[in-house]
């Protein structure tokens, strides 16, 4: 199936032209491309989607090196449940935690090809990217997990929980990076990854991470109202994973030592107060906000312990890093 004839027939399509190419997939597995598309012959303005086209090649070439069955199996399934995530999750989003609209997925069984039809965000308004430095758009972000984050809390999900999601979500999380988990340096930090790991498998208060909630994957309009994309690795989780990864993508490490605490507060505000918009108890929201806040030195460590497996050298590994990671480490030292 070509990309036009599946976007004809979803779309209801008299005409599909593509346009250009928005970025390639990581480690050559596809690209996102915008097509101008006439739905209606009488009214021949075109206008816009975005395909999110995916194609497994038969060699993997990755910038760092890292090329095993495991990392094209996760790839593989990132993108399956990126599709279910579309199909079967995303209309439930409170409107304030804004997603694209899907037009239709495709899966071809025997070669993989996935085609995900999308809104395109831009026309819609969030036409926008992060730039360094920008207060609000990061606010932006804060709030739009706050939204999602309180939209999907589950106390005690059981077995099945999510359906066609990650059972953990995030791409870092320890079960699926044995290798890099491997390839650490002896320490306290790698001897304790498990433990870091269950403590957060074992919060009594779990709910949908996005699982990849960098700055880059945020689309904003002009007065900073947000949309995200990119769900690849969405799946269950606590709050604090998403609001850990996200701070590190948007801040300096100096930014981000003077504002932490009150980026936390901001947070963890808007999270009770979504929270009780959508009914819950004040004394609900307040034990999330209990179990979470103890949960954020911990969620960066675990991210910090990925990033020490996976590139020690990289610009992440921030002093202030180590500071939160040693902080995660002496409360569990403190369990
Ligand atoms: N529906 C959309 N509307 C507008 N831009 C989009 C849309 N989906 C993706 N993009 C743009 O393309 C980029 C890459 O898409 P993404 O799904 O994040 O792919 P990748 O997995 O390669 O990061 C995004 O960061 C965003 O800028
Ligand atoms: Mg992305």
């Amino acid at each position: 199936m070509t990309p036009e004839i599946f976007i004809k027939r979803q779309c209801k399509a008299t005409f599909v032209e593509r346009k250009e190419v928005i970025q390639s997939l990581w480690s050559g597995y596809g690209e996102i491309v915008r097509y101008a598309i006439t739905t209606d012959l009488t009214n021949p303005s075109s206008s816009s989607i975005i395909v999110k086209h995916c194609t497994f090649p038969a060699t993997t070439s990755h910038p760092r090196g890292w090329q095993s069955d495991h990392a094209h199996n996760r790839k593989v399934r990132s993108y399956e449940v990126e599709q279910s995530w579309y199909q079967n999750w995303a209309s439930r989003c409170n409107e304030s935690a804004r997603v694209a609209d899907c037009y239709g997925c495709y899966v071809d069984d025997q070669s993989g090809q996935r085609l995900t039809v999308l809104e395109d965000l831009d026309t819609s308004g969030f036409a926008d990217r992060y730039v360094i430095d920008n207060d609000q758009h990061l606010l932006s972000c804060i709030n739009w997990l706050a939204v999602f984050h309180a939209g999907f809390i589950h106390p005690n999900p059981g077995l099945e929980w999510p359906k066609g999601l990650w059972r953990k979500g995030t791409y870092w999380h320890l079960d699926t990076r044995q290798d890099e988990w491997l390839a650490m340096e002896e320490g306290e930090l790698k001897s304790s990854a498990a433990a870091l790991s269950n403590c957060l498998d074992s919060a009594t208060f779990k709910t949908l991470v996005h699982g990849d909630a960098k700055v880059a994957n945020f689309c904003f309009s002009t007065d900073a109202a947000v949309a995200a994309v990119d769900f690849q690795y969405v799946g269950g989780g606590v709050g604090v994973q998403d609001l850990a990864y996200l701070l590190g993508s948007a801040l300096s490490e100096k930014a981000l030592s003077e504002n932490l605490m009150y980026l936390l507060e901001h947070y963890f505000s808007e999270l009770g107060r979504e929270l009780m918009a959508q009914g819950e108890s004040q004394a609900f929201a307040q034990e999330v906000i209990d179990e979470w806040q103890y949960l954020f030195p911990i969620a960066w460590a675990d991210f910090h312990r990925f990033i020490m497996g996976w590139s020690p050298t990289h610009p992440k590994n921030t002093a202030f890093s180590q500071l939160l990671t040693e902080q995660a480490l002496s409360q569990l030292r403190g369990s």
